[in-house]
This record gives C-alpha cells, structure tokens and sequence, in this order.
C-alpha cells in the first residue's frame, strides 16, 4: 500500500498546503476528494508566495499528475483563474490535470443561494461561509439535481439541466429571498460557456486511479478545510457542506479505506478559525492579537481576519480518533517564539465536571470553561530550524507533551512557511 491522506486536523487553514506541496516529490499522483474553490492552500517556494483553491498542490511538481476526485466540487470560472495564474508561473497543467467525470459543477445561481441565505441569518446566526456556493452545490448532488461534469460532453442535455435549475432557483430567489431573479438567458448562455474550460481536464479518474494504485504508483490525497468544519463530526451548523475526514477521502476518491496505509494530520501549534461557530479556546485578547500577527492570520481564500486561539488538545485527540490520523504535522511552531507562558487545553469544564470528550452539545453550554496546563515559553525564534536536535528544551517539551496526551507521533514540524524550514523525524 502506498497510499497516504494528508488531513485538516483542525478548522482549516492547518497548512496543509506546504506539507502537501513537502512530501508529494516522492508521489505520483495527488488527488483532491471534497470542498471548492472555498480552499486557500499557500505554497511558498523560492520566495515566491503561490495560493491554490481548486487544484492540487502537487501541480507545482512537473511529474506529479493531480486529480480532482468526484467529490470535489468545481466553479468553472475559478477553475480557469488558477490554471491561468499558474501559467504565468511557468506551470502548465496540461496532461497533468485530470477533472471527475463526477464532480459536481458550482454555477452563479449557486453562488447567488449561498450569499442569499447567509444574509438572510442575523450576524450572530450566520455560518460565515466563504461564498463561493458551496452548500447550494452539494444540497443540488444530495437532492438529486446537480450538474455534474460528465453532462458537459453532451452541450445540448447541458443547456436544458442548467435552465431547469436556474428557472428553479430563481423561484427560491424571488419568493423566499425577495431578491430580484437572475437573467435566465444569459446566466444559461454564460455558465455552458464557462463550462466548456473543463472540457480538457474530464477524465475516468475512478479506474485511472484504482489501475495506478494496482500498479504500485504512490498516491496523495489532499484535503480541504478541516476535520471540525465536517457537515458529520464538526461544530454543526458551523460547518462547511462536505466530509473532509477521512471516510470522505474515499467516497470523493473512488480509493477504498483498506489502500490508505498512513493518515497525517495537519495541525497548528495554536488553533484558528474563519466564520462564525463555536471555538473553545479562542482568546479575544492580547494573546489572540499576538497570534494572528504573528501567524499572519487572514485567510487566503476571503482575507478575513482568522480567530485565533491556543492549542486544544481535547479537539485534537477527537479529530485523531474519528480520522485514524498515523501521525501528526505540527505547523507553525514559530509564531510561539515571544510568549512567555504557553497555554494548552487539556480538558473542558461543563456544568462544574471535568471532561476529555469533544461534544457539540457541551461546548455550546453556557456554563463551559476551558482547562489549561501552562507552559513557559522558549523566548527565542526557532524559524527556519529544520533539525529536531537544534530545537531549544522548551520547544521539545511542548512536542512531547502534544504526543503523550495524543499517544501520537509529531512526524514533521514546520518552523516557516518556506519549504526548507521544515523537520522530518
Ligand atoms: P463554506 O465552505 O464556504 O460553505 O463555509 C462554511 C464554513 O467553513 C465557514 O465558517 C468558512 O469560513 C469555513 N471554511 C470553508 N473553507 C475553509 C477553508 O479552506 N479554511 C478555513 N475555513 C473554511
């Protein structure tokens, strides 16, 4: 079995991206299974920052071939952005991107539901989506109506599914939004045009990939968002509209769960999150502002500000335990560099009892509070270390302890965003 999952073992933006774009030199292939452009994976690489939202990062590596697996959905608009900014990079993706023939297409009117119903909430009651249409296109593939990319081979099918649903959608526009309804012509003459940019990429991926593992190629499959932004096992509404833990690896990859021999999980030194939803160990205060300078934390794909918290342990051993993650990356390491005292959540407090559990329910409990164990601070820069020894004392007692409540290995640790600024152990 060669075949590993490279998971989100957070809310997302863990830096997935670099580890990916790290490791996948010695694959072969890299296969994206669920999310949109919604995703922000950053690579930097001789200096240069490149940010990709729908294709894999392995494309930066010329004898990788990348997949987007059948739960995957596409904008296809977005689609070509990237494949032109890549372009200007010098990355051709020809022959070496390959699209589902059973992904999912996002089209506006998608776009149009999503950024209608978030203003539709009050602040408070908002998901804080990124408004890329996500929901939208995964409640059309449940509710058996989406367009999928195989209906673009046949233009005349194409043209009368993307009418009925913009005719359909425009009712929900109009009378449960009360907003003006979209321009059934042109948003149909628009959306089969741009589809035709994923006209190159469509492939059988379903056997190409199961022939590729048959015949000993190494494959990666890389995911998006995070394991608490599950539509299953996150903080529920709170979520994005798809499965980026490990069950939804297969389903969005056609690769059966008995080929993934290793599952690593991405996770920062500290926590993060974008949009709105629970998030026990967030600090609305100095630290947290020291965290998000620091970490640079906006996201990549919306700019908005990222809320930033300490490590959670208590979240981090649920996402190992309902993902089956191997072993863990720890990001970000450096932005720990100026604190004096490092907090690390070990358990939560609900209605006065101690728990180690990771429950939705409780942590929406108003009498919920956050046990901490304190840590002092290493007060020096580790960036750019990438040997395990050349680490202060500090810095490996805050390792050892991340493994010994997770009984899990920190497998790689990642000290700046460049490439080389990473420790393999
Ligand atoms: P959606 O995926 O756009 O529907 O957004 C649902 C929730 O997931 C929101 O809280 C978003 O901020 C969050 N989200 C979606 N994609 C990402 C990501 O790549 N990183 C972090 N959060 C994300």
């Amino acid at each position: 079995m060669n075949t590993t999952l490279i998971i989100g073992a957070q809310w997302g933006d863990e830096g997935k991206g670099k580890i990916v774009d790290l490791l996948c030199k010695d694959f072969d292939i890299v296969v994206r299974y669920q999310g949109g452009a919604n995703a922000g994976h950053t690579i930097v690489c001789n200096g240069k920052k490149i940010v990709l939202h729908l294709i894999p990062s392995g494309i930066l590596h010329k004898n990788v071939k990348c997949v987007i697996g059948n739960g995957v959905v596409i904008d296809p608009l977005a689609l070509q952005t990237e494949i032109e900014m890549l372009k200007q990079h010098e990355i051709d993706v020809t022959g070496r991107l390959l699209i589902s023939k059973n992904a999912h297409i996002i089209l506006p009117y998608h776009i149009a539901l999503d950024k209608a119903s978030e203003a539709n909430y009050s602040k408070e009651e908002s998901i804080g989506t990124t408004g890329r249409g996500i929901g939208p296109v995964y409640m059309d593939k449940i509710g058996r109506m989406g367009i999928k990319v195989l209906d673009i081979l046949n233009k005349e099918n194409l043209t009368s599914k993307i009418r009925k649903n913009v005719i359909y959608y425009n009712k929900i526009l109009k009378h449960i939004y009360n907003l003006e309804e979209l321009n059934v012509d042109e948003i149909v003459a628009n959306s089969v045009n741009a589809c035709q940019n994923i006209l190159p990429y469509i492939s059988e991926t379903t056997y190409f990939i199961n022939e590729e593992i048959n015949a000993g190629k190494k494959i990666m499959l890389e995911g998006a968002q995070g394991a608490l932004l599950d539509v299953d096992f996150g903080t529920y509404p709170y979520v994005t509209s798809s499965n980026p833990t490990s069950g939804g690896a297969c389903t969005g990859s056609s690769i059966p769960p008995n080929q993934i021999n290793r599952i690593v999980g991405i996770t920062k030194s500290y926590c993060t999150r974008v949009g709105n939803g629970p998030f026990p160990t967030e600090q609305i205060n100095e630290v947290g502002a020291v965290l998000s300078k620091r970490g640079n934390e906006f996201g990549s794909t919306t700019g908005r500000p990222r809320r930033c918290g300490w490590l959670d342990l208590v979240a981090l051993k649920y996402s190992i335990m309902i993902n089956g993650i191997t072993d863990i990356a720890l990001t970000k390491l450096d932005v720990l560099d100026e604190f004096d005292e490092i907090n690390i959540a070990t358990n939560y407090i609900i209605n006065g009892k101690q728990t180690s559990q990771f429950s939705l329910n409780d942590i929406n409990n108003s009498n919920f509070d956050v046990e901490y164990i304190k840590m002092s601070g290493w007060k020096c820069s580790i960036e750019g270390i990438s040997n395990y020894n050349d680490l202060p004392d500090k810095v490996k007692e805050y390792i050892e302890f991340i493994e010994n409540y997770t009984k899990t290995n920190v497998s790689i640790i990642s000290t700046s965003p460049d490439r080389n600024s990473t420790i393999i152990r």
